[in-house]
Order: C-alpha cells, then structure tokens, then sequence
C-alpha cells in the first residue's frame, strides 16, 4: 500500500515490518536497525547479499552515541554544514550494533536524511532505522514511491510516499573510521564541498568487486536490465541502430533517435537538475518495448556530473 501516514508507517516499524520511506537520495528499505529480524527481512527482500552492509538512519548526531566510538574531528564541521542531507560516514562501531547490519565489520555507516517525512518518523521512534535503496540488489535505485511499488510493492506492508526525491542520487560515503578520510562511494553531496568544508583534498578509494572496505561498491551494479553504452556519443552512435536506442544525454537532443526515446536531463545545462532525474530516465527508456539499448553520454566530471558517470559506468557492466 502507498500513502502519507506517519503512524501506520511507525505502527508498521515497531511490530518489526519493513517500510519504503522517502529520502531526499532515493527511497530507502527501512527497518529497525536493533532488530535482527528486521534486518534479515531487509536482505530477503532486497535480494542482497548478507556481505554487504546497511546504513544506520538517525534523526540527528545526538542519538550516535550508544553506537560509534569517539567521534573523529573531521565528523563535526562536515555534520554541521551538510546534515541533515546526502552524506554518509564510516566511523568505527560500538558493540551494540548488530553484527548482521554490519556484515561483521569493526565500522558502520551512518546517515541523516533531510526529507521532512523521514525526519519526523525518526524523531518518533525509539530506535535507529536500517535502510538500503529500496529495489532488488544491483538494480537502479527508486526515486519515486510508485518505483519502489514496481519491485518491492507485493513484499511489504507499507510505502511511505513523500514525492520525488529531491536529490535523486545516493548520498556521498566519506570513510572516518581511520587516520585521513576517504570518499567510498560519489554520490548527492559533490566531493569539491566536501573538500572546501574540510580544507584540503579526498582520497577517492577506487571500486572493486573485491574491495573490503566498500563491499557494496561492485563495479557492475545500478542494472536498468538492458545493455547500455556509455562514453563519447562519436564514438557510440554509429554502433546503435538508432530506431532501437533510447538515449540519455545532457542538453542536446540527438539526430535519428526517435524523440519519445530520448532524455535530456537538463536542456539548461545543470548538473544537479541531470542528477534528479536520471534513474527515472533509465527506469522509463528501460520500459519502452522500442528499445533495445540505451546510449548515456558522458557528463562533466564536475560536481554532481562525477557521481552521474560513477552510475553509469557501473550500468554499463555488463
Ligand atoms: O542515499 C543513501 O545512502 C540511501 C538512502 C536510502 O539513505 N541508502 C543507500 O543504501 O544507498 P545502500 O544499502 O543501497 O548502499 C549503502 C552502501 C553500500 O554500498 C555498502 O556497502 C556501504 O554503503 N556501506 C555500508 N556500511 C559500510 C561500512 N561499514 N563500510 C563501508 N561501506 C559501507
Ligand atoms: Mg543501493
């Protein structure tokens, strides 16, 4: 069921379900993050594997203690300037955290989403909230809540609708958990703000499938299930039979693809504007019985533009 109430998406939570809420990301799979039972439930629905660890959701930093070790001091001047929002810290976990979010590891990653939904059913609960991106394992992330009824909607009970997400991308991962942080995954928050709040550059950690310390990093993930190429249009358009292709681009439209297939994310050139509605645009050429592969251009690796080619890099791996 998708609707707006609050209290039965909290009624839902504290008898152990599972709830879709909206993030200003993407919608994520909640459950509560104490709860072992929860949790198995969320790596049985989202189809993950239980090697790969979930972000703890809290309201704000007040409630971190029973849960991290002393806090870094690169964690408070990134906290006051960016959270609530779309960023994600790795800090080094107390025993009260269960293992099965952590997938075993020493640290955990902590989050606190912005949207005003999700904010005030945290400020209810009595616990932390577990949340991956509500879509099956390896898929493209949900945006909206009717992307989350798609794949998740006979699974369980309750999809909290708070609208499109705002930001559209997964929140930024910054790893505290050792001597200089490190960028784990590029997401909603540009790694040059992090950089000027902090005053000197980030290490950006590469993907790997093999990587230990970003298990969920997989270089091939982010799958809106048909084959996608993605790099210089030059280089691409001459393989595609254009009738077949959707196409995701920018500003510019493109000659010879029918134009009910093609996404321009932002004819106006912003790349945050190109970052809100990308996995809609994959989601809905992926849909289209015309098409057969889908041609991403490359954005400038500026800004949000980084983590818009991060995602569709790892969506053309095939
Ligand atoms: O924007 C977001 O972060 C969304 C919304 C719902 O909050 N959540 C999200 O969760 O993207 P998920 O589970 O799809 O991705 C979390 C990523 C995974 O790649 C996981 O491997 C990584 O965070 N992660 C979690 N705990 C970690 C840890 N202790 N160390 C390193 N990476 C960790
Ligand atoms: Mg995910």
């Amino acid at each position: 069921m998708i609707g707006t109430d609050l209290n039965l998406a909290r009624k839902h939570l504290e008898r152990g379900a599972l709830v879709a809420i909206p993030t200003e990301t993407v919608y994520g799979l909640a459950g509560n993050a104490l709860n072992p039972e929860s949790l198995a439930e969320i790596f049985r629905v989202k189809e993950r594997p239980s090697f790969d660890p979930l972000i703890m959701h809290f309201a704000s930093a007040d409630e971190l203690c029973p849960f991290v070790q002393v806090l870094p001091e690169a964690f408070w001047p990134l906290y006051r300037r960016f959270c609530p929002g779309p960023l994600t810290f790795v800090l080094q976990k107390k025993p009260a955290v269960p293992d099965l979010l952590t997938a075993g590891q020493a640290t955990v990653a902590v989050r606190f989403p912005a949207h005003p939904l999700s904010r005030e059913l945290l400020q209810s609960l009595a616990f932390p909230l577990a949340a991956p991106s509500a879509n099956k394992f390896g898929r493209v992330s949900p945006v909206r809540a009717e992307h989350v009824a798609d794949q998740l909607g006979e699974e369980i009970p309750y999809i909290l609708d708070g609208g499109p997400c705002s930001v559209g991308l997964e929140s930024t991962i910054i790893d505290l958990s050792e001597g200089q942080p490190e960028i784990l995954r590029l997401g909603g928050l540009p790694i040059e703000e992090l950089e000027n709040a902090l005053g000197h550059p980030i290490r950006r950690k590469p993907h790997s499938s093999s990587n230990p310390k970003a298990p969920g990093m997989l270089s091939a993930h982010y799958s809106p299930g048909l084959p996608l190429l993605f790099g210089h249009l030059a280089e691409n358009l001459p393989k595609v039979n254009r009738r077949r292709c959707g196409s995701i681009t920018f500003c510019q439209a493109l000659p010879g693809i029918p134009q009910a297939q093609q996404r321009i994310l932002s004819p106006r050139g912003d790349l945050n504007e190109a970052a809100t509605g990308l996995f809609t645009a994959l989601r809905s050429l992926a849909a289209l019985p015309a098409v057969e592969v889908i041609l991403a251009e490359a954005f400038p690796e500026e800004g949000l533009g980084r983590a818009i080619n991060d995602r569709l890099r790892r969506a053309s791996v095939r």
